[in-house]
């Protein structure tokens, strides 16, 4: 028997100012895409923003709707967006902020399971790792690429063994 571990490294901050001015303008970015949210049934809005090697800056958000599936998360628009405009610009980085009626939330909001899948793909297709850079009221959480995210993943290899 042979026991393999999977390890996902965290790095709390307790601000932005430690950070490159690339990361804190899509920090701003994804919070100012969750206040245009369009989350009526679960009141609860998600702003994402990538950054791209050439430096553009895509946001997105979570749209919901009344046909419940049909809506889509934010990390979702924001990266299928970038990744239609520049086809082949590789992806740095993503921020993910969160709001509820109070506010930013205090919890870091980490990607749901299918958008780890469509940033996984991302970072497998433009073999370049995608920091994800989860901010809450008072802390900034990174984790340094997707696959320690998403361990033991399926992936398109495994449709051509
Ligand atoms: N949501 C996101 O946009 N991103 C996440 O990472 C988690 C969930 C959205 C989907 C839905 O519109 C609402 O948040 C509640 O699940």
């Amino acid at each position: 028997m042979i026991k393999k571990e999977h390890i996902t490294t965290v790095y709390e901050y307790d601000s932005a100012a430690d950070l490159s001015s690339d990361l804190q303008k899509i920090i701003i970015e994804s919070k100012e895409a969750a206040l245009r949210a369009y989350a009526p049934y679960s009141n609860f809005n998600v702003g994402a923003a990538v950054l791209l090697s050439n430096g553009e800056v895509f946001s997105g958000n979570n749209q919901e709707n009344a046909a419940y599936p049909s809506g889509l998360c934010a990390e979702r628009v924001a990266i299928f967006y970038a990744n239609s405009k520049y086809p082949n610009v590789p992806v740095l980085a993503i921020a993910i902020c969160a709001f509820n009626k109070n506010g930013i939330l205090k919890t870091p909001v980490p990607p749901c399971g299918s958008c780890r899948q469509v940033l996984l793909e991302s970072e497998i297709r433009f073999k370049t790792p995608i920091k994800i850079i989860l901010v809450a009221q008072q802390t900034i959480q990174i984790i340094e690429n997707v696959s320690e995210l998403l361990p033991l993943s399926f992936q398109k290899d495994n449709l051509f063994e």
